[in-house]
């Protein structure tokens, strides 16, 4: 049995709508919360699969952990186990993030590789060998992975090999409760991990400098707990303005600031969208035909976002013009193509890179969803397309949306979901 999400395309958007925290953010937060020997309240929490997932792996754990509303109350304050599912592990790429903070916490993790979107190689090397050099070891025996500091982990400096988000926070919950100091070098920048070092602040830690290339961590003896409300959706905002520019019409986001997700705001009106960037809210528009943008390349940030990837690609199918845009992160982005030529569209996938052509008018099809950001892309591509177009396995989209039929509805759109 899958759901099935059913979109009537070829009309303008038109409305406002209200971004929610950073599926990106809270996924690391709620693995950090294990560090805090004090209870945790995150706020403005979407209902998201993933998040769901993270509760399980925290009571999994021995933690008390549950969502309420738009709330996420967390109790870690007891003794916790070391050991964590393969079935959970294998759920979501985020599952990683708990490598770090259960080691530090009790000295010892038993894990398995975790899962997440298919979207080429994925390893974990760079968590794993900075772990290493903060003094833990690792043993495999069976596809787990066993993971001891038995005396701690202990500060050090480190060179991640590339800006890796997820090995950037998993070295910070590392580094957080280590002895000693820690200096990263070569770290991610996203605004994700400066929302990870500031709520470990909030929680009693000593971080400075995320959000540049060089993170220098003071360990502290353990996290107390508090409350904390994450940063908005950066990504769920360009889903947003990227479906005004597929579709047309205007839409005001409100909750989110533009510097998030500047980038892509900046190809928009390069394609031909105008955009009113106030403090805490954005609108975009679009009232004349799209144009192409040449080549788009996509990079760690604050470069263009790979996961906007597909979603300015679907945007762009109505495009007079040609437009190409290349992901330099993850060789797989774009399995969302074999749904836009199933549209109509005149696409050309070459390796990491997309060509999208002007084409004949789209249509509305029958297509599959792969991963999460190549689902929102083809709900994107049947707003923008006139008839009605089927997404199936849009379980993949319910992991980072939390209801994205209501979401258009909102705008105005004819949508409904079913079950096959
Ligand atoms: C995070 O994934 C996000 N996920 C991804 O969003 C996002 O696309 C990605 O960062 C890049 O911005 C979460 O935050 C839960 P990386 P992550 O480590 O941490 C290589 C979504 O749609 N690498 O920055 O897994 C890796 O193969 C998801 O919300 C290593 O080689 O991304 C990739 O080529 C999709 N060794 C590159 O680095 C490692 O140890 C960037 O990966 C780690 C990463």
């Amino acid at each position: 049995m899958t759901e099935i999400l059913e979109i009537w395309g070829g009309h303008p958007l038109c409305g406002t709508v209200e971004i929610p925290s950073a599926k990106n953010s809270v996924l690391p937060l709620l693995a950090a919360s294990v560090l805090c020997r004090e209870k945790v309240c995150l706020e403005k929490i979407p209902q998201l699969s993933d998040v769901q997932v993270s509760l399980a792996l925290l009571r999994e754990l021995g933690v008390s952990a549950r969502q309420s509303g738009n709330r996420v109350l967390i109790d870690a304050e007891r003794d916790i186990s070391s050991s964590l599912s393969t079935e959970m592990m294998r759920k979501m790429r985020a599952s990683v993030l708990f490598l770090a903070p259960v080691l530090s916490r009790t000295g010892a993790v038993d894990a398995s590789l975790p899962g997440g979107c298919k979207l080429g190689a994925r390893p974990i090397d760079i968590h794993l060998d900075g772990l290493e050099k903060m003094g833990a070891t690792i043993h495999w025996h069976e596809e787990r992975l066993y993971l001891r500091a038995p005396h701690g982990l202990k500060g050090t400096e480190y060179t991640l090999r590339c800006p890796s988000v997820g090995a950037t926070e998993t070295l910070l919950m590392a580094a957080v409760c280590a002895k000693g100091t820690t200096v990263l070098h070569g770290t991610a920048r996203e605004p994700e991990i400066m929302d990870l070092a500031d709520f470990l602040n909030t929680c009693g830690g000593h971080i400075t400098g995320a959000g540049s290339d060089t993170i220098r961590i003071e360990g502290v003896p353990s996290l107390l707990g508090g409350t904390y409300t994450p940063v908005p959706d950066r990504i769920v905002a360009a889903t947003v303005a990227c479906a005004c520019a597929a579709a047309g019409g205007c839409i005001t986001m409100h909750g989110v600031q533009a510097e998030l997700f500047e980038p892509v705001l900046e190809v928009l009106e390069k394609a031909g969208c105008t955009v009113q960037r106030e403090n805490e809210s954005v609108t975009v528009e679009r009232r004349q035909l799209l144009h192409g943008v040449g080549l788009v390349e996509t990079g760690v940030y604050p470069g263009f976002p790979t996961d906007a990837a597909p979603l300015l690609a679907a945007a762009l199918l109505q495009a007079e013009g040609e437009s190409c845009i290349r992901d330099t992160i993850f060789p797989k982005r774009f399995a969302c193509a074999e749904g836009f030529s199933a549209m109509g569209a005149q696409v050309q996938l070459e390796g990491p890179a997309l060509h999208i052509y002007q084409g004949k008018a789209m249509h509305g099809a029958r297509v599959r969803a792969q991963d999460l950001r190549g689902g929102a892309a083809l709900a994107i591509a049947a707003l923008g397309t006139a008839g009605k177009t089927e997404i199936s396995d849009v379980f993949y989209m319910k992991r980072g949306y939390e209801d994205m039929k209501s979401l258009f509805r909102q705008l105005g759109v004819k949508v409904r979901t079913k079950k096959k």
